[in-house]
């Protein structure tokens, strides 16, 4: 399942790439033709995705003055991109220009919870299910905040499968406080989230926000914990390695030194012997030598 909703939308923005309105730059357009995609909700204009419609009726499509994404769709790398909104400000679906965030009770476009503006204490209820606490829910800002009494938002998108049949992705929000709360589908009031295990319909009953075949499961995402345990063993492992290397290099250069020693000694050995029967062979000599000499006189 899509447990996170935004990343659904990205991709759903680029499959439906196909359906942005086709009037290039300086070309007719008129504003009462924008229309949301029924099956990607995505923004369609006459203008293609380099501009917007700048009149109601008889308009011009112009190039966009602000863009949403890092990297916008339909520009490449040669266009000039135009720039991204300051804080606390925020660029519309058409592009035509940075607008202050919009408090709760106000206007918002379809799921751009980046539209409302945030709550001095956001840092209480912010999550990943909304923006800095802030979420746009059926296009009305409100906070993420409610703990009875909830609102709750179905949006069904539609795309074409692998095998080329539709197939609906129903993206469920809710203004409870997320992760701890969800909002009830019948009651329509914030319940506690179910943890791991538990049965559900719904990713959102689940405090993971992921509901794999009626049981709350860890989401694919979920970084690897590894145990105490493991850390411990790993450790010994390494250092065990590292002590039996040391060992067997100290125990072959013993072997080596041992080797050397004993040739060394056999060298020596050989060469007192030598030595000493030079020695007796050289008196040996002596002793006869005045013999003979004497012998001659
Ligand atoms: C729009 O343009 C058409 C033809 O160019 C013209 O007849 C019409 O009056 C214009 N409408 C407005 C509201 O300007
Ligand atoms: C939600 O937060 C706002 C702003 O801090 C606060 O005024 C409001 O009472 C909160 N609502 C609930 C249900 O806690
Ligand atoms: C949302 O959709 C589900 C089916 O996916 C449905 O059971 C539920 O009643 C809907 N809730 C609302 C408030 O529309």
């Amino acid at each position: 399942m899509f447990s996170d909703c935004r990343s659904l939308i990205f991709w759903i923005a680029f499959s439906s790439l196909a359906y942005a309105g086709s009037s290039g730059l300086g070309q007719p357009c008129s504003v009462s033709r924008n229309h949301l995609d029924p099956n990607s909700h995505k923004l369609i204009s006459d203008c293609s995705e380099l501009g917007y419609c700048s009149g109601s009726v008889n308009g011009t499509c112009v190039p966009r003055t602000c863009r949403r994404d890092e990297f916008p769709f339909g520009y490449t790398a040669a266009d000039a991109l135009p720039p991204l909104c300051p804080p606390g400000s925020f660029c519309p679906d058409e592009g035509n220009g940075c607008r202050a965030q919009v408090s709760p009770g106000g206007a918002c476009q379809m799921n751009r919870d980046e539209q409302c503006a945030r709550a001095v204490n956001w840092q209480d209820f912010a999550s990943s299910d909304n923006f800095y606490g802030s979420i746009c829910l059926h296009s009305i800002c409100m906070y993420a905040n409610a703990t009875t009494a909830c609102v709750i938002d179905n949006t069904t998108y539609t795309d074409v499968g692998f095998n080329g049949r539709l197939f609906n992705t129903v993206v469920v929000r809710d203004n409870c406080r997320s992760p701890q709360l969800y909002c009830g589908q019948d009651t329509l009031v914030c319940e506690r989230s179910k943890v791991l295990g538990s049965s559900c319909q719904i990713d959102q009953e689940c405090q993971e926000r992921n509901c794999l075949s009626g049981l709350c499961t860890e989401p694919p995402e979920t970084p690897l914990h590894v145990a105490p345990w493991q850390y411990v063993l790993t450790a010994i492992c390494i250092v065990g390695a590292m002590m039996s290397t040391c060992l067997l290099l100290t125990l072959i250069h013993k072997r080596h030194r041992l080797k050397r020693y004993r040739e060394l000694r056999e060298y020596y050995m050989e060469q007192s012997t030598l030595r000493s029967s030079i020695v007796a062979l050289h008196s040996a000599a002596a002793g006869t030598g005045p013999r003979l000499d004497s012998k001659r006189k």
